[in-house]
């Protein structure tokens, strides 16, 4: 019977030794020119400037496994996977690419590809597993051994305090609506900059904060799985009043400290060239891009509203203006993709497309509605697709980039993340290899890109590739790939595509060909 229903899915007509029967896609070789490629002379002429910092980025949740070892206590993460429904194929975080076991060997994995900085996430539910107060020393003791096998590998540590993996107690007391967790917030990271701040000089306090507060609280689709615009308001304007009280506790223990940030960012473009469309990208831009960014450095939030702005909503209070100021040593952003922009008005119907992480949010008077910002923001699809469904659009990254720079005065600039999804295997005829070509091509166009924007002025001194390692991707569990490593999740064997090896050749050379 089995063997039969074998058959009848095309699974048992394979002898011993022939080709697997789903054959890695051919190479890509494009024989059209590609939309917004890059030509092949600005990959040639690329270059970056000594001691640019080439690193690789991952998270607590997507990589480390041990969901409940060492006196770890439950994240909102924890609880969402466990819970019916939520993750593709049921997928959980429980034991993802077991990094909490295998750092080692994935920290030699960075030293083979010769990079100098590896960006981590710290699960705050290791450090304070059941509340306030005391934390847990085998969570601390963890970290340093992983911080000892970084700098010993000469890679530099860049720390993400908060990549989504809030601990269940604290979603328990309301979550990040409740202004309270930014104290909460204060004392753990005040904790890690004593223990770890010998260790650790690069801190960023959040990862994508418009995107887990408004996916979280605003639209449901990750944990808490609450859908309400007002409670977003409230838990974004927690989180920037989290972000100055941890930027003054991490810079109060430890004077090698440096603070930036991990927001995700998407170039935005007007649909038009109307009055209207401009003024809807600039709010997205102020939304999306650049609201905790402006409260950090300037004390206030940008002109993301349509009217008068939600401040009661917010529960914002006199004084709060001081709280949110934090003059970040840094800025640092993620680059995927595009958005191009128009004005909703009100008469819009809410609907949402989810690609990944990024989520396209219209507005409207559904589901996550939102009677503030009003604009409407599609990806386009103009450039090729990832396996994923995000348009790889090189040029995004030199206007975003640069666009920044005008902004806010020239800061220094870390990309924290930028990659794709690509789902190739290894390949048997090639002794195992990953040829995963595809990948290649948008770094190539990503990083040519970047290149311009430094050579027209943009102080950008490092570059994490997401990711070191395929790994738990939220929603879509092991569905997508990003990882420049295979990893083969039957047997944690790891395995360095050609992207892999392309990047460390790259971080070698400061140049792409
Ligand atoms: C980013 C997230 C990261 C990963 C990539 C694909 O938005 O920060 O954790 O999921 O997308």
């Amino acid at each position: 019977m089995a063997a039969a229903g074998g058959a009848a899915l095309g699974q048992s007509a394979l002898a011993a030794g022939e080709p697997s029967a789903i054959p890695n896609p051919v190479p890509y070789r494009p024989s059209l020119p590609v939309p917004g490629a890059v030509a092949a002379a600005g990959i040639e002429d690329a270059r970056f400037p000594d001691g640019f910092l080439w690193g690789m980025a991952t998270a607590s949740y997507q990589v480390e496994g041990a969901w409940n070892e060492d006196g770890k206590g439950e994240s909102i993460w924890d609880r969402f996977a466990h819970g019916a429904g939520h993750i593709k194929g049921s997928d959980t975080g429980d034991v993802a690419c077991d990094h909490y076991h295998l750092y080692q060997q994935d920290i030699a994995l960075l030293k083979r590809l010769n990079q100098k900085s590896y960006r981590f996430s710290i699960a705050w539910s290791r450090i304070q597993p059941n509340g306030t107060g005391a934390p847990n020393q085998k969570g601390i003791d963890h970290y340093k051994r992983v911080m000892d096998a970084v700098l010993e590998g000469g890679i530099r540590p860049f720390c993400t305090l908060y990549h989504w993996d809030l601990p269940q107690w604290a979603e328990d007391k309301g979550g990040w609506p409740n202004r309270d967790l930014a104290g909460y917030f204060a004392d753990y990271a005040g904790i890690l900059a004593r223990e770890l701040g010998d260790r650790i000089t690069v801190w960023a306090p959040f990862n994508m904060p418009w995107e887990f507060t408004y996916y979280g609280y605003g639209i449901g689709i990750f944990p808490p799985g609450k859908a309400d615009f007002n409670q977003f308001l409230k838990a974004a304007h927690t989180v920037s009043l989290a972000q100055g009280e941890c930027f003054r506790a991490i810079k109060g223990a430890s004077s090698k400290a440096t603070v930036g940030s991990a927001y995700g960012m998407a170039p935005a473009y007007p649909k038009t060239d109307s009055e209207a469309d401009h003024a809807a990208t600039a709010r997205f831009h102020a939304m999306k891009n650049v609201f905790f960014l402006n409260a950090a450095l300037k004390g206030e939030y940008p002109k993301a509203f349509v009217g008068e702005p939600p401040y009661e909503l917010m529960g914002m209070r006199p004084g709060d203006d001081k709280i949110m100021r934090a003059p970040l040593d840094w800025v640092g952003f993620h680059y995927y993709t595009r958005r191009i922009v128009s004005e909703a008005g009100k008469a819009h119907t809410g609907a949402q497309q989810q690609y990944g992480t990024e989520v396209v949010a219209d507005t409207g008077d559904t589901n996550g509605s939102d009677p503030y910002t009003q604009y409407h923001a599609v990806m386009p699809t103009e450039g090729p697709l990832t396996h994923a469904g995000l348009e790889v659009w090189p040029r995004g990254i030199y206007d975003l980039v640069t666009k920044i720079s005008r902004d806010y005065d020239h800061p220094i600039i870390e990309i924290s993340e930028c990659g794709c999804c690509y789902m190739d295997t290894p390949y048997e005829k090639e002794n195992g290899r990953i040829p995963d070509e595809r990948r290649i091509a948008f770094f190539k166009g990503v990083l040519a890109e970047l290149a311009r924007a430094i050579a027209d002025g943009a102080k950008v001194r490092a570059f994490h590739a997401w990711s070191l390692l395929d790994n738990f991707e939220w929603n879509d569990g092991y569905s997508q790939r990003y990882g420049l490593t295979y990893v083969d999740f039957r047997d944690q064997k790891r395995t360095v595509k050609d992207s892999g090896l392309w990047y460390g050749r790259v971080a070698a050379s400061n140049r792409l060909s």
